[in-house]
């Protein structure tokens, strides 16, 4: 059922909490010269909201795409401290990460505000990457494939089968995140196939056409092999993103 060759590369470098204005400029200076610009790879950074702006300005005119780490679903209201999807269009915002673990763990992230979210950003001209993954205990317990319906299917509920395949999902599976313990090759295949088989439990056209990426501990050692699997659309890169040199180097492994 993949067709792999349908769907473009997709690799995404998450900042979390790094990066002033200044190392954004810095940064996207090193960065720019270094990727294969126009080879049929997307390429994103998601940046801080604070950088936002100024990472729009140096990527202009490079294809280079970026995306804020969250966004409440409202598109304005009396929601202290939360900024909405119109608010980062009016930035040249391309996307938003939503449902990232460490939102969902620190920031009381549910699935039911993620319903609103995921068609909030559609709705404002976002690209959404839907973030979903077990934790270490799950994947141990069997309980992996259960999280992962559980996740999927309550994030995208609310999004019309039409628009699922603008959405894209990062599989990051909890105790690979940000820990060195990348997953196997074939734990990362077997786990974006069966993603992408619960797409296609809404749509099988959208089930080929969806980009499912890999997050955890990818860096530039380890990336070509994980993103050679058939399923695996991309990587959604963390800690190993905030050097230009090996971003780019992950950004080179999706091509080969
Ligand atoms: P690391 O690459 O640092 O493990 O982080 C992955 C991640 O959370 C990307 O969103």
């Amino acid at each position: 059922m993949p067709d792999a060759s349908a769907r473009t590369p997709y690799v995404a470098g998450n900042w979390k909490m790094h990066m002033t204005v200044a190392a954004t400029r810095a940064y996207v200076d090193k960065l720019l010269g270094r990727l294969p610009l126009g080879k049929g790879v997307e390429i994103g950074l998601c940046a801080p909201f604070t950088a936002l702006a100024v990472a729009v300005e140096c990527v202009d005119g490079s294809g280079v795409k970026v995306l804020a780490q969250n966004m409440h679903q409202a598109a304005e209201g009396a929601f202290t401290g939360e900024v909405s999807g119109p608010m980062l269009v009016e930035l040249g915002v391309a996307g938003v990460v939503l449902g990232h673990s460490e939102r969902r763990r620190d920031n009381c992230e549910t699935d039911r505000a993620l319903q609103e979210k995921v068609p909030a950003a559609l709705e404002a001209g976002l690209a959404p990457i839907l973030c979903v993954g077990e934790s270490e205990e799950e994947r141990e317990d069997g309980e992996t494939q259960r999280k992962l319906r559980h996740q999927v299917q309550e994030g995208l509920l609310s999004v019309s089968d039409e628009r699922l395949a603008e959405v894209t999902i990062a599989y990051e599976p909890i105790w690979a995140i940000g820990t060195g313990r990348v997953a196997t090759p074939d734990q990362a295949q077997e786990a974006i196939a069966f993603i992408r088989a619960l797409v296609g439990d809404r749509s099988q056209e959208a089930a080929r056409a969806v980009r499912v990426l890999y997050g955890g501990s990818v860096n530039a050692e380890n990336a070509g092999e994980i993103l050679s699997q058939p399923d695996v659309d991309g990587a959604l890169v963390g800690g190993a993103s905030l050097d230009p040199e090996e971003f780019a180097r992950i950004v080179g492994a999706a091509l080969t």
